[in-house]
């Protein structure tokens, strides 16, 4: 359980950006973090691995706290962060380097470390490229090897802050896909994104407004009861369609469901 006490932030004392944060990951959970740019949703992917510290209150992963530096290792050990810019992500030379290169680092045993690889590049299907170069890579697959490379490091959370954001569709829908996949297997999942049609298919959605939690709940709740654009947010694809059916039809993240079944009404 990844737990955020009264978080207050800062970057630049007397500018405030997170101010009173207060919520709880569950294991287990599908969580989409949305919010204006600019909002502070970086900064809270940072606090909650410990790279950033809160000026007042605590954040805490089960019984560890990010203030004390003892309990940073093994926080570090259970949470893992996929950034934007997949080309930023790769260090070493080729796909299967990308991959030991973390498990040499927390010192797997030899054999191990070859059962994680497979089954890490086996995830997002990328099994076919353990010699391959970076640069013979797209951005959708350097992106699914960032990934590998944390999956292989078997973290209890990935927070992927952004991470569809610089891939073309296909490279996007390839990694939601993955996300949806760990998801299954029971991995906490954290999706920062802005990306609304993405946000619909998490369990439950947080918004940050000007410092604070201004939403906290379901992602079709939000959608239905709240002004989307005053909080800089668009519409879900899904939401537009259903707006434009000006019908009473259940509104679902399937916008294809939810036409066909408008068909078979008329
Ligand atoms: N290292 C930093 N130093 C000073 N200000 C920063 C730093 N990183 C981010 N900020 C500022 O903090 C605010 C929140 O940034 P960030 O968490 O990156 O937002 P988001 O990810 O939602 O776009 C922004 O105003 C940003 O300019
Ligand atoms: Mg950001």
């Amino acid at each position: 359980m990844l737990t955020f006490k009264q978080v207050h932030f800062y970057y630049k004392k007397g500018q405030p950006v997170l101010e009173n944060i207060s919520f709880t990951i569950e294991p287990g959970e599908f969580v989409a973090i949305v919010g204006a740019n600019g909002c502070g949703k970086s900064t809270i992917a940072k606090l909650m691995d410990g790279l950033l510290l809160p000026k007042e209150g605590s954040v805490e992963l089960n019984n560890l706290d990010t203030s004390k530096p003892s309990d940073l290792t093994r926080i570090h050990e259970q949470i893992g962060l996929v950034f934007q810019n997949p080309e930023d992500q790769f260090i070493t030379t080729t796909v299967m380097d990308e991959i030991l290169f973390g498990l040499e680092n927390i010192r797997v045993p030899r054999e191990e470390m070859l059962e994680r690889l497979q089954h890490a590049l086996q995830a997002v299907q990328m099994e076919d490229y353990l010699e391959a170069l970076p640069h013979e890579l797209s951005g959708g697959q350097k992106q699914r090897v960032a990934i590998a490379a944390i999956v292989a490091m078997r973290p209890k959370i990935i927070i992927f802050d952004e991470a569809t954001s610089m891939l073309d569709p296909q490279g996007r829908e390839q990694v939601i896909s993955i996300m949806h996949e760990l998801y299954g297997q029971g991995m906490t999942i954290i999706h920062i994104t802005h990306h609304m049609d993405e946000v619909l298919s998490a369990e439950r959605m947080l918004l940050i407004h000007q410092g604070r939690l201004e939403f906290d709940g379901d992602p079709l709740t939000f959608f239905e009861t709240m002004p989307a654009a005053d909080y800089q947010l668009h519409l879900p694809f899904a939401m537009r369609i259903h707006q434009q059916l000006h019908e009473k039809a259940p509104l679902t993240a399937d916008w294809k469901e939810m036409i066909r079944s408008q068909w078979s009404i008329n």
